[in-house]
C-alpha cells in the first residue's frame, strides 16, 4: 500500500456564528473512519521534542493541532511525509502500522488526539528496525 493510502488530511464542519467557533468530530464513520475509543492531547513540548516514534499494530489515530502548530512525519518504511497541522478545522488521519514523529511543537500548541483503540503497550512498536523487520516480511 502507499504511503497516500495510509494517511489523510480531514476537514471538519465548523459550526462557528458570532459566538464562537464549534467544531464536530463525528467517528464511526460520519467524519472519520474509526470509532473513537480513546482521546487525549498533547501540551506543553518543547519545540525541540521529537514524540511518537512507534508504529500501532492495531490502532488509528486522527490528529488536530486545536490549538497552535506542529509537525508530523510519517514513514511506512518506503516513502516518508511531513504534514503540518496548524488549524483546529483539520485533522490528520492515519492508519495503523505506519511510523510516526511529532514535533516542532509551537509553544501555544494542544495537539488533540482521538485513537480507534484502548490504550495496550504490547500493540506499540517502539525500535524502528523492527518495524522495519515487520513491513519486509508481509510484503514479502
Ligand atoms: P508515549 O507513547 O511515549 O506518548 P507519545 O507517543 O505521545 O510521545 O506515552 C507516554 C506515557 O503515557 C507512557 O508511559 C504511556 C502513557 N500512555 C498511556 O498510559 N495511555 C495512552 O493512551 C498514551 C498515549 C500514553
Amino acid at each position: 500500500m502507499s504511503l497516500r493510502e495510509q494517511y489523510r488530511i480531514i476537514k471538519f464542519a465548523d459550526f462557528g456564528d458570532e459566538r464562537g467557533n464549534l467544531v464536530v468530530i463525528e467517528g464511526d464513520g460520519m467524519d472519520i473512519p474509526f470509532d473513537i475509543k480513546r482521546v487525549f492531547y498533547i501540551y506543553g513540548s518543547d519545540s525541540e521534542v521529537v514524540r511518537g516514534s512507534h508504529a500501532n499494530i492495531e490502532t488509528e489515530f486522527l490528529l488536530v493541532n486545536v490549538s497552535g502548530t506542529s509537525k508530523v512525519r510519517v514513514d511506512n518504511g518506503y516513502e516518508e511525509e511531513i504534514i503540518e497541522l496548524n488549524k483546529p478545522r483539520t485533522g490528520l488521519y492515519l492508519s495503523n502500522m505506519l511510523w510516526k514523529d511529532m514535533y516542532d511543537f509551537s509553544p501555544d500548541s494542544v495537539l488533540l488526539v482521538l485513537a480507534s483503540r484502548h490504550y495496550d503497550p504490547d500493540e506499540y512498536i517502539r525500535d524502528y528496525d523492527e518495524y522495519l523487520n515487520i513491513i519486509k516480511r508481509k510484503k514479502s
